[in-house]
């Protein structure tokens, strides 16, 4: 019976994320001089900065972009989410961020500009598969202590919401947090720095 509940928020997960993706694609068609501005996909191999509105995400809902040829994950984080971040530090490999990737204007432990919206790249730092977005709180097949993260479906890494790796896991990082800057409240630009834009 309890397969039947979480099968259920999976589906209604699955179901908002789609449209979340649907609505910024909406947006870029409904705006053809900010579509005109992305760069050619030749450009966007190459490592040219790609512009991502991220106004349209739901308070802990995830988008995921494309930069350099990676998936990057963008999350609306809530003030929950938030909080998990301090209970888990204990059982993480690096909190702080220390050894793992991430931009010095970026937040070592929340790992963010704005604490709410997350920005990674969503490459598994074990061997390179993306790993998926669980957000959900104790499900069945993550167990009691589960609240909300990634989970790498290769070799079962966990991290959490701010892309912390757990200790003892095949990942021996976090996963990195890309340059990106804020070109207005809504408008990330990944691939720039927040100092330079
Ligand atoms: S590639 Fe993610 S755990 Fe191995």
């Amino acid at each position: 019976m309890s397969n039947d509940g979480v099968n259920a928020g999976r589906r209604r997960f699955l179901v908002a994320a789609t449209s979340v993706v649907g609505a910024a694609g909406a947006v870029g068609a409904a705006v053809p001089f900010v579509g005109s501005w992305f760069p050619s996909a030749k450009a966007k191999a190459a490592g040219a900065a790609v512009k991502v509105n991220v106004g349209k995400i739901e308070p802990g809902q995830q988008m995921i972009a494309e930069w350099r040829g990676q998936p990057v994950f963008i999350v609306r984080r809530t003030e929950e989410i938030l909080g998990n971040l301090v209970k888990v530090e204990g059982g993480l490999a690096d909190p702080e961020s220390k050894a793992s990737t991430q931009p010095t204007y970026v937040d070592p432990e929340v790992r963010s500009i704005k604490p709410e919206i997350l920005v990674l790249v969503g490459i598994c730092t074990h061997l390179g598969c993306s790993p998926s977005f669980r957000p959900e709180v104790a499900p069945v097949d993550l167990g009691a202590e589960w609240v909300g993260g990634y989970f790498c479906p290769c070799h079962g890494s966990r991290y959490d919401l701010a892309g912390r790796v757990y200790k003892s896991q095949p990942a021996p990082l976090n996963l990195p947090v890309p340059p990106h800057s804020y070109e207005s409240d809504d408008v990330i630009v990944i691939g720039v720095d927040q100092e330079k834009a």
